[in-house]
């Protein structure tokens, strides 16, 4: 995919191993201290994008499909919400992350890795895909970029990546040591 948008055109690809440093360093300061490994972005059932101007990779995003079976048991507080009720498919999609490196935010570069991840989820229909999107005093991050690509808020959950920042020891950029006490907007769309 390329954007002309910007003052360089941004190109995004599916991200291969010597990404993975880049990618590494950009999801430590984005999304905190360890909270994605390399069997995150690379490991078998991860798809991951990486969005470069010039040689410089400025993003990535890293998405999944799953069994209900599974998404019931990974991510059992989304799949309670009321809101999901009538949403849950077999398989969903999963949007598990998106940052981009600080020095290039707010030119549309996460809006165009949400819209081209979105080319994972061409199939089967129907499909809903989640994100949970971390949420600080500023608001949550990504609500712009996913409602520009199609996604609704279907509620919020409190301490969300709690028990996962003391199991994994990740340290959140805004709560630093864990555990993590922020909050997440879950946002879906279902593709028919
Ligand atoms: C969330 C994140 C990925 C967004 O990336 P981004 O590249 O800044 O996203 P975009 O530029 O597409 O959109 C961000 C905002 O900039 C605006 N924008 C886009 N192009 C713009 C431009 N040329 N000039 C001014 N504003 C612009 C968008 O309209 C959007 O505004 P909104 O949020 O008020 O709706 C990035 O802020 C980030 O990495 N945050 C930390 C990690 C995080 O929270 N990740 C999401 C949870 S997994």
């Amino acid at each position: 995919m390329m954007c002309e948008t910007l003052d360089q055109t941004l190109v995004i690809e599916t991200a291969t191993s010597s990404d993975l440093p880049e990618i590494l360093r950009i999801a430590d300061a984005r999304l905190g201290v360890s909270y994605m490994q390399s069997s995150d972005i690379l490991g078998a059932h991860r798809t991951t994008f990486a969005a470069f101007l010039g040689h410089r990779l400025v993003g990535f995003l890293s998405a999944s499909i799953l069994s209900l079976a599974d998404f019931r048991e990974c991510y059992a507080r989304i799949a309670q919400l009321p809101e999901m009720g009538d949403r849950l498919t077999d398989p969903m999609g999963i949007l598990h992350a998106v940052a981009v490196d600080a020095r290039y935010e707010k030119r549309g570069i996460g809006t165009a890795l949400i819209a081209h991840g979105m080319t994972l989820f061409a199939e089967p229909r129907p499909l809903t895909i989640i994100t949970a999107g971390w949420a600080d005093n500023q608001g949550v991050h990504i609500a712009g970029p996913v409602r520009e690509n199609g996604f609704q808020k279907v509620g919020y959950l409190k301490d969300y990546w709690q028990e996962d920042s003391l199991a994994r020891g990740y340290e959140c950029p805004t709560c630093g040591k864990p555990p993590c006490r922020c909050v997440a907007g879950i946002f879906a769309q279902t593709l028919r």
